[in-house]
């Protein structure tokens, strides 16, 4: 996908290796103290950004160990934190909440539109003396080659892009975004494969509450059901 220029266009192209395309639909811009990255299509949404600190994530944190992510995860009162593999960190939530219940995380994410929106929301976060932010590790790249390599994690999270739903873990906004510059992520099936493999112990995929499940011939061991979100738990 074609990305953009926008108000700092040379530094931004130089921090990320985003290619600079004059006319692009999409802009990645610095504005009010934030990385930034607009649609410039007629009628599309207003800009998207990283907030790991903003009043919805502060009320997921609230939830604590409750949080249907957290009990997924394996998150549980007297037991020790699991070590956490988010292979598709994404706009970062699931990792940044992980990580405020305490949890390791290696949060990797292979579109670098995506990287450089996690990393600056971070940097922000880190900025204001988050320690949350301090527990996570963003790593630019593919998680499956990753995960060959057998990362040192208890659970892996997956939760790619599912096609054309609205019931899924994004905002409608977010949605909207995510459809528009990376599309589906197709290859979900070879990334549970080698999450399956990888000898991690728990592998945990993330769904729309009424979405198939990722692989119809593994049997699933334990799911989580939300009311838009269900998450399905394979121990490996
Ligand atoms: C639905 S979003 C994840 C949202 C995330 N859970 C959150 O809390 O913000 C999916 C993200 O995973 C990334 N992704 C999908 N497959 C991947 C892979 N194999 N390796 C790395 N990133 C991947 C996509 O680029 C996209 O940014």
């Amino acid at each position: 996908m074609t990305v953009l220029a926008g108000s700092a266009s040379a530094d931004i192209a130089t921090q990320t290796g985003i290619e600079v395309a004059p006319n692009a639909r999409f802009v990645l811009e610095y504005a009010q103290g934030r990385l930034q990255l607009r649609d410039t299509a007629t009628g599309a949404p207003g800009p998207l950004w990283v907030d790991l600190l903003s009043p919805q994530l502060e009320s997921r944190r609230k939830a604590g160990r409750g949080l249907l992510l957290a009990k997924a995860c394996g998150v549980r009162k007297g037991k020790p934190l699991p070590r956490i593999f988010d292979a598709t960190a994404g706009l970062g939530r699931d990792a940044f909440t992980l990580a405020a219940l305490g949890c390791e995380v290696v949060a990797m994410e292979r579109s670098l539109v995506v990287q450089a929106l996690l990393a600056d929301g971070l940097a922000r976060a880190l900025a204001s003396g988050d320690v949350a932010a301090r527990r996570v590790q963003l790593v630019p790249g593919q998680a499956a080659t990753r995960l060959v390599a057998r990362p040192a994690a208890d659970t892996v999270l997956l939760d790619p892009m599912f096609p054309q739903d609205d019931r899924s873990a994004l905002s409608r906004k977010e949605m909207q975004y995510f459809q528009a510059l990376l599309g589906p992520d197709n290859d979900e099936a070879a990334l549970f494969g080698a999450a399956m493999e990888s000898s991690v112990r728990r592998v945990v995929v993330k769904r729309p509450r009424i979405a198939p499940r990722i692989d119809a011939t593994r049997p699933v061991d334990v799911v989580f059901e939300g009311k838009s979100v269900r998450f399905d738990v394979y121990l490996t």
